[in-house]
């Protein structure tokens, strides 16, 4: 028996509860909102759409943490987009309580479940839940390279012409402006995507991932939900079938790359227990350099959360 539970019925968390249900590992699918009767209406719409679609994962909702009860996996997408006259502080405090009080309504219900924050400002959302938590830094963690690289994927593919399940890309960093993308580390079927493309046009690819979550934000006046839903799922699927895949994500560095007790994007290995490895690459000078002047950034915005004593 494995069960799941999303909370944030949102625009994220139901896209995730319809990826896993289609996925059709999880025996129960969870989803968890203040607003309970869309949570329990989204739950039962995606349980109706078990037939057409063929998948007998059970979806059932609402705001009572009761139904939770026993989760191996935990994703949390709840929280508030910024609102006009709000500041940065205003939305690490506002989403902080957010995150902190599912984080404990969760851990009332079930004992050691694995934790992939999804609400923003990321990394220090991870951290916050971490804290609140109490549990080993290797069942927490938050969702945003996946969700970076997939962006970098898709832009790749549509320069090169080719089909976007064949580019392989690894990016490290907070999920902001500040992110690392790895251009050293991307292929096209195993070829070095540096002897497919034009460093500018490279160049170029890069800046628009870097700004690609406020692109979407542009268009459609809300953040984007479809890639990261699917994403939150990717990361819960490599952990119930132990598949050991290795994704960036945002996860505690306790030294790795000269980085101590900050949550922040790096290549992790996923199975049954979490975090199983933090993968070590051999970063040159620049790329370092570029790590931690994100960790700067990632660590400004901890510590003025750490202030305001929420956690
Ligand atoms: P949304 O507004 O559609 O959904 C958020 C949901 O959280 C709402 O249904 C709301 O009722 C619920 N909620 C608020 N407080 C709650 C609480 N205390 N308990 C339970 N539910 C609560 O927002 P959307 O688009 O789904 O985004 C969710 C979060 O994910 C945002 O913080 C967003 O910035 C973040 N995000 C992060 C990404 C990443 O790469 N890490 C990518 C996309 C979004
Ligand atoms: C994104 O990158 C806003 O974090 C969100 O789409």
């Amino acid at each position: 028996m494995s069960k799941i539970t999303v909370v944030g019925a949102g625009n994220v968390g139901a896209t995730c509860a319809n990826v896993l249900a289609h996925a059709d590992v999880f025996n129960e699918v969870v989803l968890i909102d203040i607003q309970g009767n869309m949570a329990k209406g989204k739950a039962l719409d995606t349980w109706q759409q078990a037939p057409i679609d063929s998948y007998s994962t059970r979806l059932v909702g609402g705001d009572d943490y009761a139904l939770t009860a026993g989760s191996d996996i935990v994703v949390i997408t709840a929280g508030i987009p910024r609102k006009p006259g709000m500041s940065r502080d205003d939305l690490i405090a506002t989403n902080a309580k957010i995150v902190v009080s599912v984080t404990k309504s969760i851990l009332e219900h079930s004992r050691n479940p694995i934790f992939i924050v999804v609400s923003n400002p990321l990394d220090v959302m991870t951290y916050a839940c971490w804290k609140a938590s109490g549990l080993s830094d290797k069942r927490v963690m938050g969702m945003a390279g996946i969700l970076d690289t997939a962006r970098y994927r898709a832009f790749l593919a549509e320069e090169l012409n080719v089909s976007p399940k064949d580019i392989q890309a690894i990016l490290m960093g907070g999920h902001g402006d500040t992110m690392v993308p790895l251009p050293r580390y991307t292929t096209v079927s195993g070829i070095p995507v540096t002897e497919l493309i034009k460093k500018e046009k490279l160049d170029a690819i890069i800046e628009r991932t870097k700004f690609g979550g406020g692109e979407l934000v542009n268009l459609m006046g809300t953040s984007a939900w479809y890639a990261p839903g699917a994403a939150a799922a990717q990361m819960a699927l490599s952990i119930i079938k132990d598949e050991k895949r290795i994704f960036p994500c945002c996860v505690r560095l306790n030294g790795q790359y000269k980085l101590n007790d900050i949550f922040l994007g790096a290549p992790v290995k996923l199975g049954k227990k979490g975090i199983l490895q933090v993968v070590k690459l051999k970063l040159r000078k620049g790329e370092m350099e570029l790590l931690h002047k994100s960790a700067e950034a990632v660590k400004e915005v901890a510590e003025a959360l750490d202030a305001m004593k929420v956690v």
